[in-house]
């Protein structure tokens, strides 16, 4: 549980820690967001979080709060605050605080910032992965632009508590052509019966994850079989391996879908041989 939180400039107890009433994150979701993994009391993937942090941003004509170093301090003390060794640190930007109206508050408006952190128990996230994860699958129905890591995550919401109510972890939200675009809060990928890994490509209707891109890192490294393209609820069912992708997961295998157990019903080789070498990849600091 997250003790202290920054908060517009001031480390807080998290208590005090609070956001104003007209904080435009709060009335239109008006905002975006990072989730970086820690581990070893150091952050993982920080580089590219960052760069996608900025493109969020950009998309949404968000003033970057301060510099990209500022920022690093910041979620780097937060981390030591908190005295997390392994758990996820998060930060949310937005376009800050204003009297409640639609168009865009005046251009000195600083965005508001807010950085938490919190511990997860690395032994219950093996035991996790050894087991492996149920996901069903749900309709995608968010909005044209989930490119941008944004905090407007509502389908999001009821899609993972439509899939705890099924006793899964997950959900596949699925488009209009029965193909997968992504889970509730990650990538989805399967290995096909032929051993080749499939993803669907980046576009605006899904997260450049960046667990999803050092993951295709590791692939060409190791020259296994890849295709990055949409693939079928259908393919899915009959795929030899699936898992999810995340920040907070890594490499997460998938062994039920729909109820359905995926290839043997046990967590895939090659998933779990990703989820092994993913560190000597990922950028730590
Ligand atoms: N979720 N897709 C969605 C919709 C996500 O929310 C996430 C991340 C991902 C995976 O992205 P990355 O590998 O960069 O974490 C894909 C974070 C962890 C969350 O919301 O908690």
């Amino acid at each position: 549980m997250s003790r202290i939180a920054y908060v517009n400039g001031q480390y807080l107890p998290r208590e005090h820690a609070m956001v104003s009433v007209e904080d435009r994150g709060y009335q239109f979701a008006d905002g975006v967001y990072e989730v970086c993994e820690v581990r070893g009391g150091k952050l993982i993937d920080e580089r590219r979080h960052m760069a996608r942090l900025d493109r969020s941003l950009k998309e949404l004509r968000i003033a970057r709060p301060m510099s990209a170093k500022a920022l690093s301090v910041i979620l780097h003390e937060t981390v030591r605050r908190n005295r997390v060794r392994d758990g996820v640190v998060y930060l949310q930007v937005t376009r800050g605080v204003a009297r409640r109206d639609f168009l865009f508050p005046a251009a000195d408006t600083p965005p508001a910032v807010v950085v938490t952190a919190r511990s997860a128990d690395p032994v219950k996230l093996e035991a996790t992965a050894a087991e492996g994860i149920g996901v069903i699958t749900v309709p995608d129905i968010r909005w044209q632009r989930v490119d941008i890591k944004s905090v407007a995550l509502l389908p999001n919401v009821l899609a993972k508590q439509a899939a705890r109510d099924k006793g899964a972890r997950e959900a596949w939200m699925v488009d209009a052509k029965g193909r997968v675009t992504e889970g509730g809060s990650s990538n989805a990928w399967i290995v096909t019966r032929d051993g080749k890994l499939i993803t669907r490509p980046l576009g605006q209707d899904i997260l450049p994850g960046i667990t999803r891109s050092v993951v295709m890192d590791l692939i060409k490294d190791q020259g296994l079989a890849f295709e990055e393209r949409a693939f079928t609820v259908e393919e899915a069912y009959a795929a030899r391996e699936a898992f999810v992708t995340s920040a907070s997961q890594i490499v997460q295998p998938v062994v039920s879908i729909d109820g359905r157990p995926v290839g043997n019903g046990a967590p895939g080789l090659i998933a779990s041989a990703l989820r092994r070498d993913y560190h000597r990849h990922a950028e730590v600091s």
